[in-house]
């Protein structure tokens, strides 16, 4: 038993060693690639392109800041801007009820493939989803179709998630 112990332990000692050669040429690879700071943080350079598969974990705080899997903040200025366009804020408020369903929280109570399919197909969900439909009764009135595209509901989505999440900070 002392033995197989033993084994296993120098198994595990192995193992680490391996791991810490891997890293460590990795690392020295990065800097060879990096000229001549070989140093300095990955982060500071304002490269266009995401640096997406560059390797070993980054420092904290050189995470790339843009990346092509989330455009979360250009799409919420979009969302945003929709929402008064298309008519959306006539009816709806945040933290307050004007006619219609105040939407503070509603990225908590429904997904956003409901939201996407109230947005773009009101009139088909007060006849089809129970949801809407208890909405609809609750209401007394038809959201009506504001014509917007699937790619406007979806920054439209992101929109109403900041706002969720700037309420729930702030609590
Ligand atoms: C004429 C007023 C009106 C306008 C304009 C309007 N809505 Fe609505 N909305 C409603 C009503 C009323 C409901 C409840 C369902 C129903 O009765 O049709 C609703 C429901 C919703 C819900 C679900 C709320 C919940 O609590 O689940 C979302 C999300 C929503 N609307 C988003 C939007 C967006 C985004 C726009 C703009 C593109 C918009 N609405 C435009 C009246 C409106």
């Amino acid at each position: 038993m002392g033995l197989s112990s033993n084994r296993s332990c120098a198994a595990w000692i192995l193992a680490a060693l391996l791991i810490a050669a891997v890293m460590v040429t990795g690392c020295s690879k990065g800097g060879d690639t990096g000229g001549s700071s070989a140093s300095a943080p990955a982060g500071g350079s304002s490269a266009s392109a995401p640096a997406a598969g560059s390797g070993s974990a980054a420092p904290a705080g050189g995470l790339a800041t843009v990346s092509a899997y989330d455009a979360g903040p250009s799409l919420v200025k979009k969302g945003e801007a929709l929402f008064q366009s298309k008519g959306c804020s006539a009816c709806h408020g945040f933290g307050r009820r004007i006619s219609c369903p105040d939407l503070n929280g509603v990225t908590m109570r429904r997904t956003a493939a409901w939201m996407e399919h109230q947005i773009l197909h009101p009139d088909v969900m007060t006849k089809q989803d129970p949801i809407a439909h208890q909405l609809f009764a609750q209401y007394s009135l038809q959201m009506p179709n504001q014509g917007l595209t699937a790619d406007e509901a979806h920054a439209v989505i992101e929109f109403l998630k900041s706002k969720n999440h700037e309420a729930a900070a702030a609590k």
